[in-house]
């Protein structure tokens, strides 16, 4: 089994918002930093959202990431099936897998909109997971912990927001995210494991998946 230092460490400080990751030793390497940014607040015009609008926003990009995610393992695993790490990308694929479904049914019990993007995240993620596959074992790591550290941040934020609007009216919605979020800082953890941070050009890699990430996100909830 997994440890579960990183996700703990995350746990423990999400009651306090704003807090930074306790520091010492961190054997798993670096971490997310838990942001202060409200869900949401990345413009004016979204500040205020709250209630059923916030609730649909947030079940439509969420539902949206976990379907990029399952597609960036579907193209991970096409490249790398035959190698040592097949068996480690197929159990974070089916944990994805886990996770879209249950969006899938919060888009369809919430009778959400599911955001328009998603043939074309079904290519990219496909792309980038495969496209990462292809510079190697490592490549596909750098991949998993690029992603998986802005979605663990991503559901961070959103978890401070909800607790911030009505911790007992989403408690329902805060298990889950506390649960997938856990999960994707697993995945975080396991790509540093398997030697992520040696895949060429790895800082340049992370950081422009992650600016993709952001774009992503950003057009997911709007589109
Ligand atoms: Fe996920
Ligand atoms: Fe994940």
């Amino acid at each position: 089994m997994l440890r579960r230092g990183a996700a703990t460490m995350v746990r423990a400080g999400r009651a306090s918002p704003g807090l930074r990751l306790p520091g010492g030793p961190r054997p798993l390497g670096s971490l997310p930093v838990i942001g202060t940014r409200p869900y949401g607040g990345s413009t004016a015009e979204q500040g205020g959202l709250a209630g059923p609008a916030l609730l649909e926003r947030i079940i439509r990009v969420d539902h949206a990431g976990e379907y990029g995610a399952d597609r960036i393992y579907a193209g991970q695993l096409a490249v790398l099936g035959g190698s040592s790490v097949a068996p480690v990308i197929k159990r974070m694929w089916d944990q994805e897998k886990e996770h879209l479904a249950k969006f899938e049914e919060l888009i369809s019990r919430h009778r959400v909109r599911p955001t328009a993007l998603l043939p074309l995240w079904n290519v990219a993620g496909f792309l980038l997971g495969a496209g990462s596959a292809l510079l190697g074992k490592e490549g596909a790591m750098a991949c998993t912990v690029a992603v998986e550290e802005s979605i663990s941040e991503h559901y961070n934020n959103q978890i401070r927001t909800l607790v911030e609007e009505d911790p007992e009216k989403h408690a329902e919605l805060l298990e889950l995210l506390r649960k997938f979020r856990d999960d994707e800082m697993e995945h975080h953890d396991t790509g540093l494991q398997h030697n992520a941070e040696l895949a060429p050009a790895y800082a340049l890699l992370k950081s422009a998946i992650q600016v993709g990430c952001k774009v992503a996100v950003y057009a997911s909830e709007r589109v």
